[in-house]
């Protein structure tokens, strides 16, 4: 992973003003790095070490930072992959410099909300298993599913290995005939993007669109409690995690910097956890 950016670059990502702004004042002789004049406004540097003063201040270089991804189907939530995209793929050049990653996994197949980030402490917060952070996924699934396996999600699910999972909270949002489900309002994107094949060959008389809570995070959870009770996740959306909300002003494959207010509500969330 390259750790350098243009000097340019990171100075007008701190706010130092304009691309052209800065050009010129570092041909002007306002910027060094490690003590040396720089003259090209587009030297390499490297953030996190460079000492880069600007007329005769140290530009303090944030070192945190805290990704909201779209995650699309079809990469990896990994920083290395030798086969597949990773979404670490999928940042700007700017923010991939930090070396961010993904606080948990989503499955490949899963789209939605990933928060990437490099601040250790609080990705390890979020995900202790003592944390117990919500996270909510809307799903499309085989069968009609209803108070039966809402119940059965409410006192827990006996998983393949054997594990019983903890009280999670199921809403059924809809319920139509598979053939029906490209042309409802709320599965007709999810079908559009992903699941259309799987629709075909699934073999069921039915297909629901649910909410799904869970407070814990197992490997490959929701689809297996969902082979628990018999049916079969068709297509998987995270749409929150803690406080943390999917934007829906980003497209799969889109990401943004968190607000400040949503970088204290996950440090407000994590004080409020019991430890
Ligand atoms: N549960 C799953 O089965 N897959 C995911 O990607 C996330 C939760």
């Amino acid at each position: 992973m390259k750790n350098t950016m243009r000097l340019d670059k990171m100075l007008g990502n701190l706010g130092y003003g304009t691309r052209s702004g800065i050009k010129a004042l570092v041909r002007q002789g306002g910027v060094t790095v490690n003590g040396e004049r720089a003259k090209d406004p587009g030297m390499q540097v490297d953030p996190g070490r460079d000492i880069v003063v600007l007329d005769g201040e140290t530009v303090r270089y944030r070192d945190t930072v805290y990704v909201l991804l779209h995650k699309p189907a079809g990469v990896v939530s990994a920083t290395e992959d030798s086969r597949d995209r990773t979404v670490l793929d999928l940042l700007d050049p700017e923010l991939a410099v930090f070396s961010p990653f993904p606080v948990g996994r989503l499955d490949k197949d899963t789209e939605g909300l990933l928060l990437l980030t490099n601040d250790g402490k609080l990705s390890h917060d979020l995900l202790s298993p003592r944390k117990h952070v919500p996270k909510t996924y809307r799903a499309i699934v085989t069968g009609e599913v209803g108070e039966t396996e809402a119940e059965a999600f409410r006192r827990g699910v006996e998983l393949d290995d054997g594990y019983v999972t903890m009280p999670a909270q199921l809403r059924v949002l809809a319920v139509s005939a598979p053939e029906e489900a490209p042309s409802h309002p709320e599965m007709a994107e999810p079908v559009a993007r992903m699941a259309r094949g799987r629709l075909r060959d699934a073999e069921s008389n039915a297909v629901s669109w649910i909410e799904l809570t869970i407070h814990e995070g197992k490997f490959h959870q929701v689809k297996r409690m969902f082979e628990s009770v018999g049916q079969q996740v068709l297509y998987l959306r995270r749409v929150s995690m803690g406080p943390l909300e999917l934007d829906p002003s980003l497209a799969p494959g889109e990401s943004r910097e968190l607000t400040e207010s949503e970088i204290d509500s996950l440090r407000q969330y994590r004080k409020e956890e019991p430890n």
